[in-house]
């Protein structure tokens, strides 16, 4: 009995969405058409494939949530959400994630898309997305992290192309200023406090002292550290850091205090001079976003609520659908493999 009134509802729902789609699909954006049941009837078990695999991957890699997290943002703030970032350099092309200003994604990230689309392949070859398996095993790590469950709608396309002349000018870089660092955000549409929300992220994952160096070793010549930041965490990474360049790979928690955990105390970090990356201080240090950043160190509700709103966003970003993407094969190959 229920059964039979959970199919009729549905059927609809379809009637209604279809006429819809028809009055509008001309003037909506393409985010409009994802849907959290896009592959109900192609793949029904794609989330719980997805998850099992991060799962694992999360147990024996704990970078890999943090890495991923990071990937995700590159890839929507460059040309979309659509795993343009996944593509290998080749013969033919340099691809996104080659990119000159050394965006140095780690290997951990690009492994778990692949290991879950391999998985996803032997169940349901050439359905599921990699655009979708990335905002997806995102959101997962998120929460095997500890941070807030939130909505993903499904239905991306993956890129047709991936350059690595198509970075320069659309991410974030820790020595920007804030009026550069707002605008890097608000040409995705995300708006102030869409940025301090995400900037949450950094309660996780770590830093290469290559990012924070300035601010530690001779701040504006002096041979001293940032007068703005604690002495005691400055010293410590000065120590940490001393060998830097000749070992670029020695890397610093951002969140000295809770590192693997996602929670609120990055922005508890950055009102007590414990912020990492100038970035991050900036933060604290301007009137537009201080506010937002006292809010979310007070009130660890209010910071989860604005993260899922702006992860939510942030997953729409210039998502391609219908004939402007495809399905790929391989996670980090174009199907046609002349293409770049
Ligand atoms: C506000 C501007 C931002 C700047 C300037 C910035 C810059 C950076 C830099 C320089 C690193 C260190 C990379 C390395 O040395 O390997 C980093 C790490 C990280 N960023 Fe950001 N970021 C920003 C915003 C974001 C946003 C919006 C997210 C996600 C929503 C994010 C997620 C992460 C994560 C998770 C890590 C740690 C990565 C790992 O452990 O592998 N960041 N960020
Ligand atoms: C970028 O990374 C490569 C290889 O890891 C390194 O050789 C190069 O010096 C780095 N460039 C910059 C600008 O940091
Ligand atoms: C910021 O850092 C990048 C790479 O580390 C560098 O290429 C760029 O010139 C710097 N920008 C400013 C404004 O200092
Ligand atoms: C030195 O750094 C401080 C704090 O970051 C800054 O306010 C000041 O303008 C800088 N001075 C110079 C000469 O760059
Ligand atoms: C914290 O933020 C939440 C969500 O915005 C709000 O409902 C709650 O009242 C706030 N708590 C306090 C103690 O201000
Ligand atoms: C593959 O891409 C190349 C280069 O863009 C193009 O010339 C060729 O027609 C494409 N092949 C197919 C089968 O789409």
């Amino acid at each position: 009995m229920s059964n039979k009134v959970g199919v009729i509802s549905m059927a609809a729902t379809a009637v209604a969405s279809a006429s819809v789609l028809l009055l509008f699909s001309l003037a909506t954006p393409a985010s409009a058409k994802l849907s959290t049941a896009y592959y109900r009837e192609t793949c029904p078990k794609a989330e719980q494939i997805i998850s099992d695999v991060i799962t694992g991957k999360q147990i024996s890699t704990p970078t890999t949530a943090a890495g991923t997290l990071r990937l995700f943002f590159h890839d929507c703030f460059v040309g979309g959400c659509d795993a343009s970032m996944l593509i290998s350099t080749n013969v033919f092309n340099r691809a996104e994630r080659d990119a000159d200003d050394n965006i140095s994604l780690p290997g951990d990230a690009f492994d778990t898309v692949t290991r879950a689309k391999t998985a996803l392949e032997l169940q349901c070859p050439g359905v599921v997305s990699c655009a979708d398996v990335l905002a997806l095993a995102t959101r997962d790590l998120v929460v095997t992290l500890g941070g807030p469950f939130y909505t993903v709608r499904l239905g991306r396309k993956d890129a047709l192309a991936s350059t690595a002349a198509a970075v320069p000018g659309n991410l974030p870089s820790p020595n920007m200023t804030m009026d550069q660092l707002i605008r890097v955000f608000a040409k995705n549409k995300m708006t102030v406090q869409d940025m301090v929300a995400l900037s949450g992220a950094h309660t996780v994952g770590f830093s290469h002292c290559s990012q924070f160096a300035s601010r530690i070793f001779g701040h504006n010549g002096t041979g001293g550290h940032d007068p703005t930041m604690n002495s005691k965490y400055a010293e410590e990474l000065q120590s940490a850091c001393a060998n830097y360049q000749e070992d670029p790979t020695i890397a610093a928690f951002n969140d000295v205090m809770t590192p693997g955990k996602f929670d609120n105390m990055y922005y508890q970090n950055v009102l007590r001079g414990l912020g990492l990356l100038a970035s991050d201080a900036a933060l604290a240090a301007d009137k537009r976003t201080r506010p937002l950043v006292e809010l979310y160190a007070a009130n660890q509700t209010a910071f989860f609520s604005d993260f899922t709103r702006a992860m939510e966003k942030l997953s729409l970003v210039g998502v391609k659908t219908g004939r402007k993407g495809e399905i790929r094969r391989r996670c980090d190959e174009f199907n046609n493999l002349s293409s770049s």
